[in-house]
């Protein structure tokens, strides 16, 4: 279980995150949703350690505090927002960066397993560099996977922490890389991630936590948290939202919210 209790963080004058209290337990997908700058990032970079805070974080009962890097590394994969590499790799080179030295065998198997997850198996040996955007996304996540490629191995949940996993990618991909995420979940992991499209969150959160101005304005089930008040409160802006079938799930209408703002 990731435990986030009464979270403060600064940077410099600025106090960017505000008293925040949050739980993700394994075998979900919890993800964290709100405008441009209300903490997503900086409450995911708390958690993985990035970030100096005040508060307690605990994963899988251990205080982040304490846990050594190689502890951390075994526990929980991180994908950043943006990444940037400075040396020419070519993209098996990027995603061996995910595998953990020091283990029998070659490893190799996990690296180009993660890249055939990720679609891009044909992808083996051509430069990073030379890739799109959304390919490069993908490599990323890929070195996720590679790093931590079992879900519950020892019967000790591992986690995925992911900042906008699907940002650049197009649908079929965004579908597919929440499927990963979905199915890291169902067998036993724990999944935060970090979102903007709310009807890809809607369709495969567990809990949605909706954050604003540093702080948390609700939490819950995705039905319980998108709705017409409480959505257009955080995004200051009139939205609405309808219930669909097949399903009846929460989904946002661009042309109702267009609507509303006319
Ligand atoms: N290293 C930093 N130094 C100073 N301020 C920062 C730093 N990192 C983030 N901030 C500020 O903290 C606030 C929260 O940033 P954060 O990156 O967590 O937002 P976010 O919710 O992830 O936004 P986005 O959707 O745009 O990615 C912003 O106002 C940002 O300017
Ligand atoms: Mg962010």
């Amino acid at each position: 279980m990731l435990l986030i209790n009464d979270l403060n963080v600064h940077f410099g004058a600025a106090h960017v995150l505000k008293n925040v209290s949050l739980s993700a337990l394994p075998g979900a997908v919890t993800c964290i949703v709100g405008p441009n700058g209300s903490g997503k990032t900086t409450t995911l970079r708390a958690a993985t350690g990035d970030v100096a805070y005040e508060g307690s974080i605990t994963l899988n009962g251990h205080s982040l505090k304490r846990l050594e890097p190689w502890q951390a590394a075994r526990l929980r994969g991180v994908l950043p927002q943006s990444s940037t590499l400075a040396f020419p790799f070519t993209v098996i080179e990027v995603v061996r960066i995910g595998l953990h030295t020091g283990e029998a065998g070659d490893q190799d198997h996990i690296a180009l397993a993660a890249l055939d997850k990720v679609d891009l198996a044909g992808y083996t040996n051509r430069p990073y560099h030379e890739l799109s955007g959304g390919e490069q996304q993908r490599v990323h996540l890929a070195r996720v996977l590679a790093q931590i490629p079992d879900a519950k191995p020892d019967d000790d949940p591992r986690w995925l922490f992911l900042d906008e996993p699907v940002a650049s990618l197009d649908i079929a991909h965004q579908l597919q890389v929440m499927k990963i995420a979905r199915d890291f979940a169902d067998a036993g992991g724990g999944v935060v991630a970090v979102m903007h499209d709310l009807n890809l969150t809607s369709m495969f959160a567990d809990k949605i936590v909706l954050m604003s101005d540093g702080s948390i304005l609700a939490v819950g089930h995705p039905a319980r948290v998108m709705t017409n008040a409480t959505l257009s409160r955080a995004y200051r802006c009139d939205l609405r939202v309808s219930c669909p079938p097949p399903g009846n799930l929460p989904f946002l209408l661009p042309h109702a919210a267009r609507a509303a703002a006319e």
